[in-house]
């Protein structure tokens, strides 16, 4: 340990030594690669991106440069633009240079090195220096491969109002770079369980084609040294709706969601409309208060802060796509902020008339009235239960 007062000296000077040592390198820093393109092998007809990314100061400059396979003596600087437009070229200057080269619609040819170079050397296109000592260089190889072709069966239809016989989907593969691993089946970007295979031509059976067996379908082939390859099946189907909310209850100031759910493919358009004087029409959003949000096979209809003279009535959510369309009502209740009092007012209500009855009755009341009236009247008569009992005395008596 040292002692205290040469600790804080020797710390003090580690600290100048350490902010000396940043000051310099902030003052100026050689070009350096933070994140370098990286090789990859393509299909054609896909797209690739190569990024550069790189600290310095001041702020390196990027180029790119290609050279075709096997022809490293050969390269030629790239432009935004290049190969018909299929290429283009995305750099930002700012604390670091970071530049994004892609190309799109692969041919065969695409094929070869690129090379990112940077350097913010101020000599660095001085024509006597020598480039490889004033700019740095990073290279990936994009290899494209011929794109396996894949025969697949037709997109299909379901029938609306019958049922449809089984459909086999199919998918043979007939030609590629290589030989393949397996297939799979996907159903709306999900894999289907248990469907992998070492086969060249793969099927899947719907046996009971219903709704939801509407979607799309995609058999997937993989290779040990190539992208996955793919072609699509669609299924299609005019939307059903399977779920909704029959009613909605509510208070008034609060939210109602109403929502509907389909089956179908392609998913639907949703709509939302209301039923006003004997027809649907748009939903008045005057208000602010309604909003709609749709995700594929799902609608939800919110209305915020309920006002019991305008929202009660019938929603009807509409599904429409390519092949059919579908709709279905919802009935909106809005209750007034005093109906959790109604049950009580309704027992002081029962009270009142109750008590308004007794009153009468004791009033129209007179002596002959009652002559057959067996039943004491009840507890708040105890005077004229006294005098029931005088009667049916006398009664007895004369009896
Ligand atoms: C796939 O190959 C099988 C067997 O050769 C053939 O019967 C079927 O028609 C082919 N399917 C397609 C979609 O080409
Ligand atoms: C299907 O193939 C296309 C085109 O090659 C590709 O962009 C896509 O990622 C592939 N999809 C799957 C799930 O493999
Ligand atoms: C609706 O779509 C989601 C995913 O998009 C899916 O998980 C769900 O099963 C679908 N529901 C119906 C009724 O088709
Ligand atoms: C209704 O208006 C509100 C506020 O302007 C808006 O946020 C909402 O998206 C609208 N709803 C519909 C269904 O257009
Ligand atoms: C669904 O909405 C989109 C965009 O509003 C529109 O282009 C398309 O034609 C609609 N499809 C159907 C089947 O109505
Ligand atoms: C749904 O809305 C569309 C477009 O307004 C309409 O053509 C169709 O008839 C509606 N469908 C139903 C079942 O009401």
């Amino acid at each position: 340990m040292l002692p205290g007062k040469r600790r804080t000296t020797f710390m003090s000077l580690a600290a100048a030594v350490f902010g000396a040592v940043m000051l310099q390198s902030v003052s100026s820093q050689n070009a350096g690669f933070i994140k370098s393109p990286m090789s990859e092998v393509k299909l054609t007809g896909d797209t690739f991106e190569l990024y550069c990314d790189v600290v310095g100061n001041p702020t390196p400059e990027i180029q790119w440069w290609y050279a075709e396979i096997n022809r490293a003596d050969s390269f030629r600087q790239l432009w935004d633009g290049a190969r018909k437009r299929r290429v283009s070229i995305n750099t930002a200057y700012g604390a670091n240079a970071v530049s994004v080269l892609g190309v799109t619609r692969l041919g065969l040819d695409d094929s070869g090195t690129y090379e990112c170079r940077a350097s913010n050397d101020p000599r660095r296109n001085d024509l006597h220096q020598n480039p490889a000592t004033t700019w740095i260089r990073a290279q990936a190889t994009i290899t494209v491969l011929q794109k396996p072709t894949i025969a697949s069966s037709e997109h299909t239809t379901l029938p609306s109002d019958s049922h449809s016989p089984p459909i086999t989907l199919q998918c043979n593969l007939s030609s590629a770079h290589g030989a393949h691993e397996e297939s799979f089946w996907m159903k709306n970007g999900e894999e289907i369980e248990e469907t992998r295979t070492a086969n060249r031509n793969t099927e899947y059976k719907l046996v009971k084609p219903r709704g939801d067996d509407a979607a799309s379908y995609m058999c997937v082939y993989t290779f040990e040294t190539a992208p996955p390859a793919n072609a699509t099946i669609e299924v299609k189907a005019a939307p059903d709706i399977t779920g909704h909310k029959r009613s909605e209850n509510k208070n008034e100031g609060q939210r109602a969601v109403l929502y509907c759910k389909s089956v179908g493919f392609p998913y639907p358009n949703w709509t939302w409309r209301k039923l006003d004087s004997g027809a649907f029409m748009d939903i008045d959003n005057s208000s602010g208060r309604f909003s709609v949000s749709n995700k594929d096979n799902y609608t939800e209809l919110r209305i915020d802060n309920l006002d019991i003279s305008l929202d009660p009535g019938e929603y009807q959510c509409n599904a429409t796509n390519m092949i059919g369309t579908s709709s279905i009502t919802s009935i909106l209740r809005v209750r007034s902020h005093l109906a959790p009092l109604w049950p009580l007012l309704g027992v002081l209500a029962e009270v009142i008339i109750l008590v308004v009855i007794i009153v009468v009755y004791e009033k129209r009341k007179k002596p002959d009235d009652i002559q057959d009236d067996d039943e004491p009247a009840g507890p708040m008569k105890t005077n004229s239960t006294n005098n029931h009992k005088d009667k049916n005395l006398r009664q007895r008596n004369t009896n």
